[in-house]
This record gives structure tokens, sequence and C-alpha cells, in this order.
């Protein structure tokens, strides 16, 4: 979230913990999701909703990987996206997200097992992140996308391009001053 905007109206907590080891303890994000409502880690939706808008159509099947209290899932929601699974590590995000969604028809939210570990650069960590993108590459379709929004620049972004992985690598940033990178990872399009 940019600092310079104005916080949800929803409770919310500082940005980060103490140190980021806590982002490898699940208990952090249980605690976290235990007192905050709703909070956007990078843009809001409305940031690159016509970025989302070129990939992703209403018969869209959609995976959201550690979808927290983002309110992303409700977006694409509202855009008429009825096949949405968001998964995260967080069984108290997972059952806070399932009765927020719920009352608005939603089907599918799951807490799934650690998704991979983005926090660490230490090497177990890497391999960790490896597993999460061979997880990633293994459930797309056939021509399916992976959507991945962060500030890491595409230096950082080195595993994308693994032997292994038969997909296309193409992005684009968005923001002002600030540039979030957009990677769209389409399979088997090499
Ligand atoms: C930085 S927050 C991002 C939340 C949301 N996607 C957003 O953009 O606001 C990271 C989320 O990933 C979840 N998470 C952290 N490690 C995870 C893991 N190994 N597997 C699955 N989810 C994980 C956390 O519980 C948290 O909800």
């Amino acid at each position: 979230m940019d600092e310079t905007e104005k916080p949800s109206e929803a409770k919310r907590t500082t940005v980060g913990p103490p140190s980021v080891l806590a982002y490898l303890d699940p208990n952090y994000w249980n605690e976290r999701f235990t007192s905050e409502d709703h909070y956007e880690w990078l843009k809001d939706y409305s940031h690159f909703r016509h970025l989302i808008q070129q990939h992703i159509k209403p018969d869209s099947s959609v995976l959201e990987l550690g979808c927290g209290n983002s309110q992303l899932c409700d977006e694409l929601y509202k855009e008429g996206i009825s096949k949405l699974t968001c998964i995260d590590l967080s069984s108290v995000a997972v059952a806070k997200m399932q009765k927020r969604l719920f009352s608005k028809g939603y089907k599918d939210v799951k807490r799934k097992e650690p998704c991979g570990d983005p926090w660490n650069p230490r090497p177990e960590a890497e391999n960790k992140a490896m597993a999460m993108l061979q997880g990633v590459h293994r459930v797309l379709k056939p021509h399916g996308i992976f959507i991945s929004i962060a500030f890491g620049q595409p230096h950082f972004r080195r595993p994308f391009n693994a032997p292994e992985f038969t997909w296309s690598i193409d992005y684009t940033t968005f923001g002002d001053g600030f540039h979030y990178f957009f990677y769209i990872l389409r399979k088997n399009e090499l």
C-alpha cells in the first residue's frame, strides 16, 4: 500500500513486524489477521484493473495465492468472475474471508499449506519459491496465465526463467513515481 494513500476504514495494523523473520511464522499472520480486517499490500485493484482486464475474462478460473484480507477477489467477483479460489497459509485469514465472501455468493476459500516463502532470499527460501513456481506451473492449464504483481524488478525474478518452465514471460509497469511490476507468465507459448 502506498503510504500516502488514505488507510482503509477498517482497522489496520502497521506495515510490517519488527523483524522480517516474523513473515515466516504463521502465528504472525494469524495474529495480524485477527485484529486487521482489510489491508492491501500493494496498490488496490483500481490501479491495475486496466491490466487485469486484458487477461482475465468472466469465464476465467482464478486462483489467488496468499489472499490475506485483500479485497482483490471481491473486485474480481464484481467484474463477473465467479470461478475464484482464494488460498492462504493463515487459517484466520481464510476463516474471515469465508465469512465475508460467502454472503456474496462465493463458494471457494481454502486454507492451503505454504505455497512458498517470498520473503527470505536464503537458499532454502529460494527452493521454496521455486517449489511455489513449480506448483503454479503444474496447475496452470495450457495457455493459462500466472499474474504476479510486485515491486521486485525483473532481475529479481530470474527463477521465472528456469528451463523447466514452458511459459513466456512478459511484464509491464504501473504506478506514478514508484513503479509496480505486473508480470504475465503464459504457459506453453514459448
Ligand atoms: C504480504 S501479504 C499479501 C496479502 C494480499 N495478497 C495483498 O496483496 O494484500 C502475504 C499473504 O500471504 C500469506 N502467506 C505467507 N506465506 C505464505 C505461504 N508460504 N503460503 C501461502 N500463503 C502465505 C500470508 O498469510 C499473507 O496473507
